[in-house]
């Protein structure tokens, strides 16, 4: 199988393009990423070292989803499936200008499914979001057929994008699925993010600023989870069908820190209440009966053991990440933190 990856420099691609390169030995992976300041080469670095020594079956190409013409010289090549992970990923970000969001999130879909239509893919895998559903109260969970009611502009774009891929299946028939997974933690995840942001503040004493009253809920599931059930969608997954991936783990964003601080051995002084983010949703929590029971997917790691790996790699990882933070996005951070 060729597999059309994008985005895989970021955080959940380039774990899901080490997972499937290691799983299938025949796969041809390329890798369509335009950098930006969250894809990072160096999430790739021992795939790129044991691909080139032996394999030679991963390629990266630098480049934009939205660039229709790169792209469909890529997938002109014969592509049997796209997994498209690419997009502006931050709500944070969104709030403070959505135009990118816009531009990637649903243009740049538009042009992988019009490419996907044209050179006949014959999967074509959208990886969506809980949050366009919205917000939850105390009790329910989203289920797939859930009203979808996004509430800040980078779910609306992850929400205009389901749309799009929904209507090349009625429409013309291409074979689409959309996966819409809750809040991903583990290795590689850029420190802007709620836990590698906590964690790597907190190993540098640095406070830890926790919106609001610290009591949203999120549904937490450890990035390779979210690997396996998106391997169990791309290969049984039913054509047209939506389907919900989560870790069936809630918890409040305050309970997240303790567990992080406890961990870490750092004192409660280090949180931060800060101003609310503007239109936060409350709570998500996912049903993912139908992935489980259709195509047999359960998830691997319980919170202990996704934590202990999370906090684990992040402690044996320092120079990633504190490259990262000295770089472009302290400016972003900062700014934003000093609005609060
Ligand atoms: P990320 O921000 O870490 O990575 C995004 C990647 O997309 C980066 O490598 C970036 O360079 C690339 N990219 C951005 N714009 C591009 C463009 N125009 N053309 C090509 N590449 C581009 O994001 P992530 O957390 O790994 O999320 C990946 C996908 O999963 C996103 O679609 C996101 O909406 C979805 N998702 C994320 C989570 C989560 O908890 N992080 C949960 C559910 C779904
Ligand atoms: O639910 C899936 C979504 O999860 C993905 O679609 C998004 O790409 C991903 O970014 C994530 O969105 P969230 O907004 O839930 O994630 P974030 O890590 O930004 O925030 C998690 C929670 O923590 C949220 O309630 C806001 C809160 N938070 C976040 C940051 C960055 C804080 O309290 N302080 C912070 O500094």
């Amino acid at each position: 199988m060729k597999l059309l990856v994008t985005g895989g420099a970021g955080f959940i691609g380039s774990n899901f393009i080490r997972y499937m390169y290691q799983k299938y030995p025949d796969y041809l992976i390329i890798n369509l990423d335009s950098l930006s300041y969250a894809g990072n080469l160096e999430n790739l670095r021992d795939i790129v070292e044991q691909d080139q020594k032996k394999d030679k079956r991963y390629t990266f190409v630098k480049g934009d989803i939205a660039d229709s013409k790169l792209v469909n010289t890529i997938v002109e090549q014969g592509v049997d499936g796209i997994v498209n992970f690419a997009a502006e990923s931050h709500v944070d970000r969104s709030i403070d200008n959505s135009r990118i969001f816009i531009e990637t999130n649903i243009l740049g879909a538009q042009v992988l499914l019009d490419a996907g239509l044209r050179h006949n893919v014959s999967r074509f895998i959208q990886i969506s979001t809980d949050e366009v559903y919205g917000s939850l109260g105390p009790t329910g969970l989203f289920s797939e057929t859930t009203p979808l009611a996004p509430n800040s502009p980078y779910s609306a774009s992850k929400a205009g994008a389901d749309l799009l891929t929904r209507s090349y299946f009625e429409t013309f028939g291409l074979s689409t699925i959309i996966t819409r997974c809750s809040n991903n933690y583990g290795p590689y995840q850029f420190p802007e993010k709620l836990i590698p942001l906590f964690i790597t503040n907190a190993l540098e004493d640095t406070q830890l600023p926790l919106y609001g009253d610290g009591l949203n809920v999120r549904d937490w599931i450890f990035v390779e989870d979210h690997c396996t059930a998106i391997d169990k969608v791309l290969h049984h997954g039913r054509p047209g069908e939506v389907y919900n991936i989560g870790g069936n783990c809630e918890k409040t964003n305050k309970e997240i820190t303790m567990t992080l601080l406890q961990q870490l051995d750092k004192p409660q002084s280090l949180i931060n209440y800060v101003k609310d983010r503007p239109g936060h949703d409350r709570r998500y929590a996912i049903d993912c009966s139908k992935l489980c029971t259709e195509l047999g997917w359960s998830q691997q790691y319980d919170f202990q053991q996704g934590m202990q790996r999370t906090v684990t790699w992040y402690l044996e990882n320092k120079p990633w990440w504190q490259r990262i933070k000295t770089g472009e996005y302290l400016d972003f951070y900062k700014r934003w933190y000093e609005e609060r």
